[in-house]
């Protein structure tokens, strides 16, 4: 793939992995992305997953001609991009290593030493020249460990933008940027909207003609639908009018509930998504309570509180910072109703959460009370609609 005449792609396909970060599914495998650039001096950036180690140094090698390399810059330390750095300095004895001391640090706990001889800290602001290429350093902590740090090229206005950006699945399989990157997205870096809201600003100011993330494509038109996006997921901002509905079923009882529920709404003109909680990506069912406006969860009583998936899915939504959303409850609970009051209470510390009037309650199964029960919380949620 062309980025510039003298930025070449070095990365890897992994179609190996299960789950990435130990729990995304990714069907479609997943891309470490590596980059070298070829001037008077040459640096790589950053390198990939150790089991990658050999495919990626032939890459180098093949991309550098009769050249060295002089620096690898180690944007960010995760083992998915930090796996082939030890490997990379047995090879090319000669070459420093370009990182912030977060990161330095973090060699030392990851391959017990920290290169000491080989070290260039970089802090907000610093460059390197690399001949016509002058690398400038961003430190974008968080976004997503605290050693982060983006670098833009102001020669061919490239921003390399470490895990921003970035989506699941390999280059070499075809398939739709934005819902593969907002599942990553709300998944991985969701929690640190803000610390993505401040890089965003950041890169306001540059003149941006490429964006080189360290997975996914690399990302050379109509820069401002992908920067547009970002802002909107950065601001915990709903992207979609609908209404996600997160449910768990242990009879259908409930399950019924949240069909009519679809029904109605749909009748509306709604767009409404269901996700099964027992049975569903979870990751798919977060990226889709964020993208909408309004959710609804359903759960019978379990244990004196909710369904132990729906317990899992409330968890991950407030854990990455869950707000400015509707949300309508179901629950079911055949002598002793509780689910409604821990959901939420599940969700008591998420700011700016509208919690609907009129919720439900199934004793067993829908009777003609909870079914208008519905009716009333289809037209509560339309009403809600932003
Ligand atoms: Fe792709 Fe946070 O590592």
């Amino acid at each position: 793939m062309f980025i510039s005449n003298d930025i070449k792609y070095v990365g890897v396909n992994d179609h190996d992995i299960d789950l990435f970060e130990g729990q995304y599914i990714v069907k479609n495998g997943m891309a470490y992305n590596s980059y070298v650039i070829l001037d008077f001096k040459v640096a790589v950036m950053d390198s990939v997953d150790v089991h990658f180690s050999e495919e990626w140094l032939d890459n180098i090698e093949k991309a550098l001609g009769d050249k060295i390399p002089d620096y690898l810059v180690v944007q960010h330390m995760e083992p998915d991009h930090s796996g082939s750095v030890l490997r990379f300095m047995q090879r090319y004895q000669n070459a420093k290593i370009v990182a912030t001391q977060k990161a330095f640090s973090m060699m030392q706990q990851y391959f017990g030493c920290q290169f000491t001889d080989k070290q260039v800290v970089v802090k907000e602001g610093d460059t390197l020249q690399l001949g016509n290429h002058t690398l400038t350093f961003t430190m974008a902590p968080m976004v997503h460990w605290p050693e982060v740090m983006v670098t833009y090229d102001s020669y061919d206005k490239v921003l390399f933008s470490a895990d921003a950006f970035g989506k699941f699945g390999a280059l070499d399989v075809e398939e739709d940027w934005t819902d593969e990157a907002r599942r990553y997205y709300m998944g991985i870096v969701a929690k640190y909207g803000l610390p993505a809201k401040n890089l965003l600003a950041k890169a306001e100011g540059l003149d941006i003609k490429t964006i080189c993330p360290l997975h996914g494509p690399i990302l050379n038109e109509n820069l401002g639908y992908y920067l547009n996006l970002y802002k909107t997921w950065a601001n915990f901002e709903a992207e979609d009018s609908g209404v996600t509905i997160c449910y768990t079923s242990v009879y259908k009882n409930t399950y019924k509930a949240v069909e009519l529920l679809k029904d109605l709404l749909t009748k509306k003109g709604e767009t409404v998504v269901m996700y099964d909680l027992a049975r569903c990506d979870m990751a798919k069912a977060v990226e889709s309570a964020f993208r909408y406006d309004r959710l609804v969860v359903a759960s019978p009583t379990y244990c004196n509180s909710v369904f132990p998936f729906m317990g899992d899915f409330l968890t991950r939504i407030a854990e990455r910072d869950y707000k400015n959303r509707v949300v309508g409850f179901i629950e079911n609970g055949s002598w002793a109703p509780t689910a409604t009051k821990a959901m939420q209470t599940a969700l008591a510390n998420c700011k700016n959460l509208t919690f609907t009037q009129n919720n439900v309650r199934i004793m067993c199964a829908l009777d003609d009370q909870s079914t208008a029960q519905v009716h009333a919380l289809c037209d509560e949620l339309v009403s809600l609609k932003k």
